[in-house]
């Protein structure tokens, strides 16, 4: 690599976290929700974008609890690039929301010692979006689009000789007198974030050295989430307390992160600290998330399907007119986790309600 400092930064053995970008773009394309609603969101909200969030990420490897496959990967992606004194292959993450995407990105980041731009698909419309950030990338630097597979035609086009040969083929002029310039790029680190892996094109696709999933967490792993958080919140929470907030956050770090605020907020004004069992318990009754972490809408979409549908199968776009829900919202946000925990099933005819959540709901 003939870039002096980007060989500097991986004779590093042990990188000093870098100092954080500003981010751009995260906030694109987020959905609006009623007050009760937005809590179980797995979508970022802004006080999660914001500083707040930013305290409490992990920012290496080692403190990363939970996707021990992934960090497998990219424990073994990390060592080999750092030797070779190269950036990292290109990386595509996807999985539910709130999983840590984001999060894992930075981390790559500070492990090799580089900057992370953070941006969304739309907020790259116009071609000069991605020019812009691809022209200002320093070696070895990690660009992190988010909703990925909402990239328009043309800023995808873009990427690709930018992904595969570090090249920016850019058109200037028009019709007759248009002439095409190729501007070299540094070796960078295109890291790629979706919910709907479906929806990417295979050539954007074929372009990434490595596609992992995040899977939905474990409540042990949850409740160590929250313990690290709480300490970093300098928020006293007991064992018990974290299981229960662990218990009820839809397999979803974002969530229980989200969670521990508010119970935290009940605890403080009703001078009940330490959150023990019981005060978590309370104070998420108070919040509408109810014991397996189903919220208002999450209810209503079950029980809509139960007494309209008469438990299904039935198709997302009746259960969307009949919830009033945005149906990718359902499809994104709350479909993944009531099919984890077995509420619903999918058929080649339509969603089902299983007697697990007839149970749950009363129904039965
Ligand atoms: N905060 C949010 N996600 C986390 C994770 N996977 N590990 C540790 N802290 C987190």
């Amino acid at each position: 690599m003939a870039i002096t400092s980007f060989r500097q930064q991986f004779q590093d053995q042990d990188p000093p976290p870098q100092p954080r970008k500003k981010k751009s773009g995260r906030r694109a394309g987020k959905q609006t929700k009623s007050k009760g609603e937005e809590l179980l969101l797995a979508t970022a909200t802004a006080e999660e974008t914001g500083n707040q969030e930013e305290g409490i990420r992990p920012q290496r490897l080692a403190d990363y609890i939970g996707q021990k496959e992934l960090k497998g990967v990219l424990e073994i992606a990390i060592a080999a690039a750092r030797a070779r004194e190269e950036a990292l292959d290109h990386l595509l993450l996807y999985g539910p929301p709130g999983l840590g995407k984001t999060t894992m990105s930075l981390i790559l980041a500070t492990e090799m010692g580089v900057n992370c731009k953070i941006t969304a698909a739309p907020a790259l419309e116009r071609p000069r979006d991605i020019v812009g950030l691809l022209v200002n990338l320093k070696p070895g630097d990690i660009l992190f689009i988010d909703e990925i597979h909402r990239l328009s035609r043309m800023t995808e086009e873009l990427l690709y000789p930018a992904m595969e040969d570090y090249r920016l083929d850019i058109t200037i002029g028009k019709g007759q007198t248009a002439k095409t310039r190729s501007i070299p790029l540094p070796q960078f680190t295109l890291v790629g974030a979706t919910t709907r892996v479906g929806s990417l094109t295979s050539p954007l696709r074929d372009r990434f050295g490595m596609i992992q999933r995040l899977r939905f967490y474990e409540v042990d792993e949850l409740s160590l989430i929250v313990q690290r958080t709480a300490e970093v919140l300098k928020v006293q929470v007991t064992l018990d307390g974290a299981d229960e907030i662990a218990r009820r956050s839809r397999g979803t770090p974002r969530i229980a992160n989200r969670l521990l605020r508010r119970v935290r907020d009940y605890a403080q004004v009703k001078e009940l600290e330490p959150i023990n069992q019981e005060v978590a318990a309370l104070a998420l009754e108070v919040f509408n998330v109810d014991p397996s972490g189903l919220d208002w809408t999450d209810r209503l979409v079950l029980s809509v399907m139960i007494e309209q549908f008469g438990g299904g199968p039935v198709g997302l776009e009746a259960v969307a007119a009949a919830t009033g829900e945005d149906k990718q919202t359902i499809e994104e946000v709350y479909e993944p986790y009531l099919l984890q925990i077995g509420y619903l099933h999918r058929t080649p005819r339509g969603r089902m309600v299983t007697p697990a959540a007839r149970k749950h709901l009363d129904f039965e």
